[in-house]
């Protein structure tokens, strides 16, 4: 099965495809920890970079080869979940994953950026923890520094949420259009929207065999 996620920044696509992929046992692959992960010695390090330090979108022809890349590994040998792609429509003339699912996971703007502004990464083992609403205990044993993003900055994050708006929506449209959108409300605790999720997912697969 091929699932995309996607969503306003923040809504929880991360969190929800670690959920789903230990589900599902199907490889998660976030478009933005792959970019993030590229090493110095790849061509175009500098010019990823700085496109991400704004909130802009990387080139389309080089998230479309990082990607069919990614997919040609033996783990995506029955399907995968994709967080972060399509961001616009053009993107599906370089790469086109034919999902069948795409999961829209909807919060308000400033629920946007109340949960960017508290998102921290461990540098030790790579979790993210919302320091808001994470527990002071569990946040305790945490096993290392904890990083900001350099794209979560309020000027990038407002460039990251305008595209989402003007152009991400685009495509949600489109594969609303196809019959293959499931709406989640993104509002509510983790393991309470990955039941939504769940539960979707299982009536729409319900649905389509009928
Ligand atoms: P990317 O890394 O994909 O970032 P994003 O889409 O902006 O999404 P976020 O990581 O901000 O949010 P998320 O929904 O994953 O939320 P998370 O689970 O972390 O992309 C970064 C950049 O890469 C882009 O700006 C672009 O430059 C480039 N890029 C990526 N894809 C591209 C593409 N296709 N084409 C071109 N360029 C591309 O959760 C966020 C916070 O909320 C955490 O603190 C978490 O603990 C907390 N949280 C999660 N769920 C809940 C909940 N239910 N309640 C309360 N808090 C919650």
């Amino acid at each position: 099965m091929i699932i995309q996620l996607m969503g306003p920044q923040a809504c929880g696509k991360g969190t929800q495809g670690e959920l789903l992929s230990n589900k599902l046992g199907i490889p998660l692959i976030g478009v933005g920890d792959l970019l993030r992960h590229i090493t110095s010695s790849h061509r175009h390090y500098a010019l990823i970079q700085e496109t991400m330090d704004k909130g802009d979108l990387v080139p389309d022809q080089i998230v479309a080869d990082l990607l069919v890349e990614r997919i040609s590994h033996p783990d995506c040998k029955n399907g995968y979940i994709m967080d972060g792609y399509t961001r616009d429509v053009h993107q599906l003339d370089y790469f086109d994953p034919h999902p069948d699912w795409v999961i829209m996971i909807n919060i308000p703007r400033e629920e946007s950026i109340r949960r960017i502004s508290g998102r921290r990464i461990c540098e030790a083992n790579g979790e993210i923890y919302n320091i808001y609403t994470l527990p002071k205990e569990e946040l305790a044993k945490c096993p290392g520094p904890l990083t900001q993003r350099d794209d979560d900055k309020e000027e990038a994050v407002n460039r990251r949420l305008d595209i989402y708006y003007t152009q991400t929506t685009k495509v949600l449209d489109y594969y609303r259009g196809l019959g293959r959108l499931i709406e989640i409300d993104g509002v509510g605790t983790p393991e309470r929207v990955f039941s939504r999720i769940l539960e979707a997912l299982e009536a729409s697969e319900t649905s389509k065999r009928q």
